[in-house]
This record gives structure tokens, sequence and C-alpha cells, in this order.
């Protein structure tokens, strides 16, 4: 069982979550600004002036003022739907700042992104690849493409959250990739731009990723080899953060290392963190609402979140530190942290030792950042819960809490 750390998110948020839970009630998600504004900065200064994007992910955590925030740090955006992209443009990035990834991209959503002019359609396949073209030929202008390859490089992580293998679905395996860039320069609607690779999430090892961008870049001089010249090499997310105090990559060195692949290259380098901005700067604050003891069997914990405010546990059977804001004396013991869903696999934390907790008290849920709100849903009909942000002592409300009726309003009986 992991050991329970140390935590940079309790030192800047713990201060206020009381008098937020006051406020506005459990389960909420609280973020601090801070926290992202130091993790973005330290991605931005490790290229050391070096050509370079950072495309925010979107998907990590779409709320309006984190991606305003990320916006008025320097950041672009990435995008991977449609709502994604408008999310993006109504938080300032220009439409040349957004690249667009997808591995089943709509008509429409191909439409779109061609008539608004991304900076670059991560192109997925052969189909799509003419699909674009078609479109931009119809709209009678020149859509810039990248093509997403698919190294088959294994990223180590989980496996469901792992891409860049060939039994994985994205991407156009990188022998292909070739013959496709010839394809798109003799398109009349495309506009080659670069190549784009992403092997997956949450990885916590240098050297597929560093494998990865050495891929690209081959691939880079090679096609320059044939006249097509990329504008940038777009090499995707994925860096691990520590859930568990397990040593991760530094952001800092993984930049390095991306420079120094590229660098002979003289290419602009774009990634696409998510995780790694937002994810270790929110928790998720929820309340006790029962404990029970089996006779000589499990005690549970639960709590008034669950699987539908964060996934990650149920989905990944993924760690979150989990503990509880003002800790009791008393010998800890081993409990399951559970939530309120009708749903065996609706647990937090198993077997882990917790001092003892009643019901009423205060449990903080760490590193809920990214992908937390983002894959929060409203299943058994939970209104979706509110998100603060904290910055320098102050906190706002940056979505209320749904209400019943909202969540109804889209039907009729
Ligand atoms: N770019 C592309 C094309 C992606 O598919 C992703 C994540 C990212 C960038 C950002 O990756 P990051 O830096 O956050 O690792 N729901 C899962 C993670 C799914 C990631 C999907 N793609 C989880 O909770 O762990």
């Amino acid at each position: 069982m992991a050991r329970p750390t140390p935590s940079v998110t309790s030192d800047a948020i713990t201060g206020r979550l009381s008098e937020i839970a006051a406020a506005v009630g459990t389960p909420c998600y609280v973020y601090d600004a801070g926290l992202i504004r130091a993790a973005y900065l330290t991605l931005d200064d490790a290229f050391d002036g070096y050509p370079h994007a950072i495309h925010y992910a979107l998907k990590a955590n779409s709320s309006l003022a984190v991606v305003r925030l990320l916006q008025s740090l320097g950041s672009h955006g990435d995008a991977n739907s449609l709502g994604e992209v408008d999310v993006a443009m109504r938080c300032g990035f220009r439409p040349d700042q957004i690249v667009f990834t997808g591995v089943g991209k709509s008509a429409a959503e191909i439409d779109r992104a061609v008539a608004l002019g991304l900076l670059a359609i991560n192109v997925e396949s052969p189909g799509e690849l003419d699909r674009i073209d078609q479109r931009a030929v119809a709209q009678g202008t020149l859509a810039r493409v990248a093509l997403r390859v698919n190294p088959d490089i294994d990223a180590r992580s989980h496996p469901h959250i792992s891409t860049g293998l060939r039994s994985n679905k994205f991407g156009v395996p990188i022998g292909e990739a070739p013959a496709l860039f010839r394809e798109m320069a003799a398109r009349r609607g495309l506009q080659p731009v670069g190549a784009h690779v992403h092997i997956g999430s949450q990885i916590t090892s240098l050297e597929p990723l560093t494998r990865a961008a050495e891929a690209v870049v081959g691939l880079a001089h090679a096609m320059r080899g044939e006249g097509i010249e990329f504008q940038h090499l777009d090499m995707g997310g994925g860096l691990g953060i520590s859930y568990d105090g397990a040593p991760v990559i530094d952001p800092a060195e993984y930049v390095r290392a991306l420079v120094q692949a590229t660098r002979g290259s003289g290419l602009k380098v774009a990634i696409e963190p998510g995780r790694v901005l937002v994810g270790p700067a929110g928790v998720l604050l929820t309340r006790v609402v029962d404990v029970k003891q089996f006779p000589a069997a499990k005690r549970f914990v639960v709590i008034d979140a669950g699987m539908t405010e964060l996934m990650r546990p149920a989905l990944y059977n993924a760690y979150h530190r989990v503990e509880p804001l003002v800790p009791r004396d008393g010998e800890a013991v081993p409990v399951d942290v559970v939530g309120p869903i009708c749903e065996s696999t609706d647990a937090y934390a198993r077997d882990r030792l917790l001092p003892p907790v009643e019901v009423g008290d205060l449990i903080v849920v760490h590193d809920v950042g990214a992908y937390g709100a983002a894959m929060g849903h409203t299943y058994l009909r939970r209104p979706l819960p509110p998100e603060v942000l904290t910055d320098q002592g102050q906190w706002r409300v940056i979505r209320r809490r749904q209400t019943l009726d909202e969540l109804l309003s889209l039907e009729s009986e």
C-alpha cells in the first residue's frame, strides 16, 4: 500500500477548506490558481528560449475559469471535440492557437474546424485526410493539417490510458506516414504543417516519451529531404504526477529531453499537457455520511462523493490520497472509503489507514484537478457539484451547484 505523503495541495488550499465547505456545501472541487501558475511556468521556463507552444489539453479540466487562467499565462489550447474548441475560443484562444485532435471527428466537426482555420487538425487516418481535404476544397480554403502517428511505443502506463501501441486505435502507423505526407502535400485543400504523437497519459518514465519524440523528429528529417517542410512537432501530453508519493518525471527534465531531441531540426516544439498542469492543484472536498463496521470484517467510511464526482478509482483502480481535513486523535485503522453510488466499484480507497472519523467530518481527496470534474456525471440524478478557485488567500465559486430543475430542464414527461 502506498504511503500518504505531505501534499503541496494541502498547504496551498487546506487553510480555507472548512470555510468553503460551510459556504458552498459538499461535495465540491477546490482548485488553487497559484499551483496551476507554478506548474505552467515550470514547463514554459524549461524551454529556455527554444521555440515552443504549450497547448493545454482542455480535456483534463475545461472549466471556464481554469481555461481562462491558463490562457492568461500564455498557454495555447488542445481540443478533443468541437465543444472544447468552443470553450477554448470563449476563453480567449485564437483559432490559430488551437490544435484539434480526435479519433472520430464527425462531419460537422471537420466542417467547423476547417472553417475556423485552426492551427492544426491532427489527422487520424487516410479516410479522415480525404474528408478534411474535401471540406476544405468545398469551402475554397486550405486546411492546416498535422498527421497523428502511432509509433508503436509502450508508454508503460495503465492500459486504459495508453495510446501509442499498434493495438490502440489512435493515429496511423508511423511506417505509413511518409506516403500520407506526400498525399497531403498533393491535395488541393491541405497544407501539412507537422506531425503529432501522443502515446498515453500518466507516464512516469521518460524513455518512451523521448523515443516517441525522436521518432517524429526522424520523420520530419525524412520529409524535409523530399521537400515537405513542417512548422512544428507536436509531442502530445502524458506527463504523470505523483498520486502516491512515488517518484515521477521531473517536468523540466522532460522539456529538456524534448528540446534535445528536436534541436537539430530547428523545428518548433508543441506539447499538450493536461494532468501535470492542473491535477495536483485540485482537491475534492467531501463529508462523511456514515461509518459502519461489519463484524470481524471491513470498516466502511461512506462519504457524500463517489464515482459521479471522481471516476478514476472505479475506472482505472486509480490511487488518490484520501484524508480527514482535521485528523482526530486515535489509532489509524484500515477502512474502505466508499461513495453513495449503488455500484461495488464505487470506492475511493480500500484498506486504507485512516485516523478515526465520525459522521459530519470533512474528508479531502487529493489530486483531482485533472479528470475529476471533467469526467463528472449525474448518475442517480446527482446534480453536478460546485467548483471553487482559490488564489492568494481569496476564493470564489467558478461553477455553482447544479439544481435538480436544471438537470431535468432538457426533458419532458
Ligand atoms: N493530447 C492528447 C491527444 C490526449 O489524448 C491527451 C489525453 C492529452 C494530450 C493530455 O494528456 P495528459 O497530459 O493529461 O496526460 N481520463 C484519464 C486520462 C485520459 C487521457 C486522455 N488523453 C485519467 O483520468 O487518467
